[in-house]
């Protein structure tokens, strides 16, 4: 294999006295999709806040190809954030903003976009999640299924080269779930965006994972591809894909 886009090296977070990282080393590979799978409160999403450095790590490196990002400041942060689109659990919106607002959010940080090119990037942005006709409506007004599909556009509508989806499919029915399935396949195989997901969804792990990454207390317990999760004997692993899971 080419060599990783994004390196993880020995990255630790410790809140108080509670070590939530101790120590994780991970590759990613430009254009796969990579699932994070772990127990509740394993720090699966403290991780992923790493990658665009909402978190900065007490002990640690993050690579992305040349780049060591843990220790750059905010303005060398803002080309890094670009290339980093984030999914946040729970969707995050603005209650007060409409559905198009939310989304030409992080379009609307760059002064230099004219509102003809902001209006075609989000339009296209929702036509990808399939929502263009809701975009006058307010949060409250949509199912919670359409709000993961505009927190879906939020993240995609600044062409980032990678998107980390935070359990995008918590709450949602099956046929839903597959539909956002559906979505980050697309974005990878047609745009060749890099997917992290994380999810508690065993279905959706084999539909859509190339590699599946097992996150216990706060390290890499196991690593290798949806077809090895499927055949592994490991006594959690089993768990995981019989649906003994943990937490959710
Ligand atoms: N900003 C923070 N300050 C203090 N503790 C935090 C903070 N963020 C996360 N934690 C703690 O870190 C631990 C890991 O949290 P994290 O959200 O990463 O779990 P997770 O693996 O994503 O779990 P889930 O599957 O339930 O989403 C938890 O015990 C949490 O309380
Ligand atoms: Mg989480």
């Amino acid at each position: 294999m080419s060599q990783p886009f994004i390196r993880i090296r020995n990255l630790h977070q410790t809140f108080g006295s509670q070590k939530v990282l101790r120590g994780i080393n991970l590759d990613i590979f430009r254009g796969e999709t990579l699932v994070l799978l772990g127990s509740s409160g394993g720090g699966k999403s403290v991780l992923a806040k790493h990658l665009p450095v909402l978190l900065r790590p007490q002990q640690g490196e993050i690579w992305i190809d040349d780049v060591e990002i843990t220790h750059l400041g905010e303005r060398e942060l803002g080309p890094i954030r670009h290339q980093i689109g984030m999914m946040f659990q729970g969707g995050a919106l603005f209650d007060s903003f409409t559905v198009f607002e939310n989304v030409a959010f992080p379009l609307r940080e760059d002064k230099g976009l004219k509102e003809s090119e902001i209006r075609r990037r989000v339009t296209e942005a929702l036509e990808i999640v399939k929502l263009a006709e809701h975009a006058g409506k307010f949060p409250s007004d949509i199912s919670g299924g359409m709000r993961k599909r505009v927190a879906l556009a939020r993240a995609v509508v600044d062409a980032p080269a990678c998107i980390i989806y935070d359990e995008p499919h918590a709450g949602l029915d099956p046929v839903t779930g597959a539909a956002i399935d559906h979505l980050i396949k697309g974005l990878q195989r047609d745009q060749g965006i890099t997917n992290i997901v994380i999810t508690h969804e065993i279905r959706s792990v084999f539909r859509i994972a190339d590699r599946v990454v097992f996150i216990k207390e706060g390290q890499v317990y196991w690593i290798g591809t949806a077809a090895e999760l499927q055949q592994s004997s490991d006594p959690l692993l089993r768990d995981f894909i019989e649906g003994n899971a943990e937490g959710e």
